[in-house]
């Protein structure tokens, strides 16, 4: 930049942002693109003008500007964080990724980093990544509202909605009513609130936002719109997101409460069942939906190898606390199933079809991770009413018995057991259930 020219920049600029401050996006990207002319190497005039440029929707120009500032001023990483955002937002994940983790490289303390970090690993299907990163966001910056709605989208949409209702609850709690960050937040919440299926508080949620923020940035009026349509068609059917979220709430909670509130004794119940039938001990034995390991201790005698899968995180960490299994891990009970062909003796599950609807499928799976001769023993509750299931305002399923006698013999399964049973207490009274062994011909 020669002396002559230094004038002209600092006019340019002064143009630039007073137009910025009028709204003219054009007089602006006008007087940034002359700014930028007389000086290459300024980096507060590229750093403008790929703003006014992101917004305009033109990424790749926007990213090329922020290239250059951070040519010009490499020791702040932000510009670099910049043009990976264009990237992203011009579909370039895996470009903006490496220039955003070189940049986390050199700066591992910067929250913004994190934060995209964590959203470009999503969008690459680096989901455990992206938690990790959104954790390590939220962990830099725990009071900021804005980063902390960024970081709650990325868990929402990472299947975590719980851990998103935890960090953003306090903070709105504590959020200035003027706040501008809180509209968008709210609207988040609501969104971490709805994947939990709690249908009223994602609505309070959305209505406060759109009081917040009557212009609706965050389209709270569309999702509330979204929400009641669901609701007047009887709402969703229960999602893994869903059970996950309910247990992991639950996890520290859940012994105490079913085994003194609720009367819950289904794993003694199908451990008397499987004694009835003369099971014998030495056995291979899978419990599905294994929960904090209530059924594990009921046939952890009758076991060779005892492994337990589940849902919810936290629920497993209370099985594990309890040294009875040989393997425990958290996942979906269908993938578990399938993973082993043949490999058990028996598969349990206590109290966990009721988060199933139709139970064919789980049947199947069921059948062929059985050895010859192996056993599926579980409880149900019962449905009486029409259909071969329902969901219960409850929000558990119930199956009626032609159901399960259905369900089985589409497996190739054999009915060794079917008895009614009382799994556990709802409202002082005794829930209507079944219990049965089913055997895979040997
Ligand atoms: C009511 S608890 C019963 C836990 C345990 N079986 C017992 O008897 O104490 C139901 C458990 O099933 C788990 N669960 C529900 N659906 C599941 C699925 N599709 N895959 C794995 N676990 C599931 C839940 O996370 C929860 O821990």
């Amino acid at each position: 930049m020669t002396s002559d020219s230094f004038p002209d920049y600092e006019q340019r600029m002064a143009q630039a942002y007073d137009a910025l401050d009028a709204g003219d996006e054009a007089a602006a990207e006008a007087a940034l693109t002359a700014a930028v002319t007389l000086a290459p190497e300024a980096a507060e005039a590229r750093g403008a003008l790929g703003a006014v440029l992101r917004r305009q929707g033109r990424f790749l120009e926007a990213a090329a500007q922020f290239a250059a500032a951070a040519a010009a001023e490499p020791g702040r990483t932000s510009w670099a964080l910049d043009q990976a955002c264009c990237l992203a937002d011009a579909g370039d994940h895996d470009a903006a990724w490496a220039l955003a983790s070189a940049a986390l490289a050199r700066r591992a303390d910067d929250a913004a980093g994190h934060r995209l970090a964590a959203r470009l690993q999503l969008a690459r299907g680096q989901t455990a990544a992206a938690l990790a990163h959104a954790r390590e966001a939220r962990f830099l910056a725990p009071h900021d509202l804005n980063g902390a709605a960024e970081v709650g989208q990325v868990l929402v949409d990472a299947g975590d909605p719980l851990t998103a209702v935890e960090m953003l609850e306090p903070l709105l709690a504590h959020a200035h009513p003027a706040d501008p960050a809180r509209a968008g937040a709210l609207v988040l919440q609501g969104r971490a609130w709805a994947a939990l299926a709690e249908g009223e508080k994602a609505a309070r949620c959305w209505h406060q936002a759109l009081e917040a923020d009557p212009e609706d940035a965050g389209g709270a009026a569309r999702l509330l719109a979204a929400l009641e349509a669901a609701m007047a068609t009887g709402g969703a059917d229960l999602t893994p997101t869903y059970v996950k979220a309910l247990f992991d709430r639950y996890a520290d909670r859940f012994d105490t409460d079913l085994t003194q509130k609720l009367r819950y004794q289904a794993p003694q119940l199908l451990r008397q069942a499987l004694d009835t039938v003369g099971v014998g001990a030495g056995l291979d034995i899978l419990d599905i939906g294994c929960g904090t390991g209530l059924g594990g201790v009921e046939v952890k005698p009758l076991a060779r190898f005892l492994a337990g899968v589940d849902l919810s995180p936290r629920m497993v960490e209370h099985a594990r606390a309890r040294g009875l299994y040989d393997r425990l891990w958290d996942a979906d009970l269908m993938g578990a199933l399938a993973e082993a062909p043949g490999a058990w003796d028996l598969v349990l599950a206590a109290d966990v079809l009721v988060y199933l609807g139709d139970l064919a499928p789980v049947f199947q799976a069921a059948a062929g991770a059985l050895k010859p001769g192996g056993r599926f023993a579980a409880t149900v509750e019962r449905w009486s009413g029409e259909g071969p299931y329902a969901l219960r305002e409850s929000r558990r399923y119930a199956h009626a018995r032609e159901h399960v006698l259905a369900a089985a013999g589409g497996a190739g399964l054999d009915v060794e057991h079917l008895a009614p049973v009382a799994p556990r207490w709802e409202k002082g009274r005794p829930v209507d259930g079944l219990l049965f062994i089913l055997r895979k011909g040997a």
